[in-house]
């Protein structure tokens, strides 16, 4: 699959046929992961592969209702925790990404003023991992709302953890139409801000 195929034909999936998604399948995901780039090569991230049906109810029922500009409505994804025959949760060990290494003291020091950088090496851990999937015919689907500690307690996750985002896997019932975006012209800046 071309490159830029790819990421302009990834789409959200958030409903899946009955199919079963393999082993292999899930593992050539997870090596899209670890071979993202990350904060001084510290990768934080923890991937928890939940095929267990209770859990994946149990984490279905810790997803928030999505606030829109002008509505609150229930996530959209609820369903897709169910269906799909895999949800990879996609976990972050904190203050190591940003951190300041041979700081003194107990408190994590950090090198630049944005702190703990985990939710942005876990985002490009997932974009490799959403893109994988997508080069195999399945389908996925970022869960970012919802109670992620309750999620922690429902997965055992130790101290010194968060849950970022839960990821369904299937292979999608029919291919997803692209949300529009903005234009370049909207979004570029030449030189700088006026
Ligand atoms: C950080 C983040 C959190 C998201 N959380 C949810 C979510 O809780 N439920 C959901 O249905 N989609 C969620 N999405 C998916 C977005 O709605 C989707 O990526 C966006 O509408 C663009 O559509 P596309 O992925 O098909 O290009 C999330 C995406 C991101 C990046």
């Amino acid at each position: 699959m071309d490159l830029f195929d790819a990421l302009m034909n990834r789409r959200s999936v958030r409903r899946y046929k009955a199919d079963p998604v393999d082993d292999k399948q899930i593992e050539a995901i997870l090596e899209a992961g670890r071979w993202a780039p990350s904060w001084a090569n510290t990768q934080c991230w923890r991937f928890v592969v939940v095929r267990d049906a209770n859990v994946k109810t149990q984490l279905a029922s810790t997803l928030s209702t999505v606030k829109l500009p002008d509505k609150e409505i229930d996530n959209p994804a609820f369903n897709a925790m169910t269906a799909a025959p895999v949800v990879i949760a996609v976990c972050a060990k904190t203050g190591i990404a940003g951190a300041k290494h041979g700081s003194s003291g107990d408190a994590t020091e950090y090198a630049t003023d944005k702190g703990d950088w985990f939710m942005f090496d876990i985002a490009l851990a997932v974009e490799n991992m959403l893109l994988a999937a997508h080069g195999q015919g399945l389908g996925t689907v970022i869960v970012g709302a919802f109670d992620a500690q309750k999620a922690e307690k429902i997965l055992n996750v130790p101290e010194g953890y968060r849950v970022v985002v839960l990821c369904p896997v299937g292979v999608p019932e029919a291919p997803g139409k692209a949300p529009p975006r903005k234009e370049l012209t909207e979004i570029v800046v030449k030189d700088k801000f006026t």
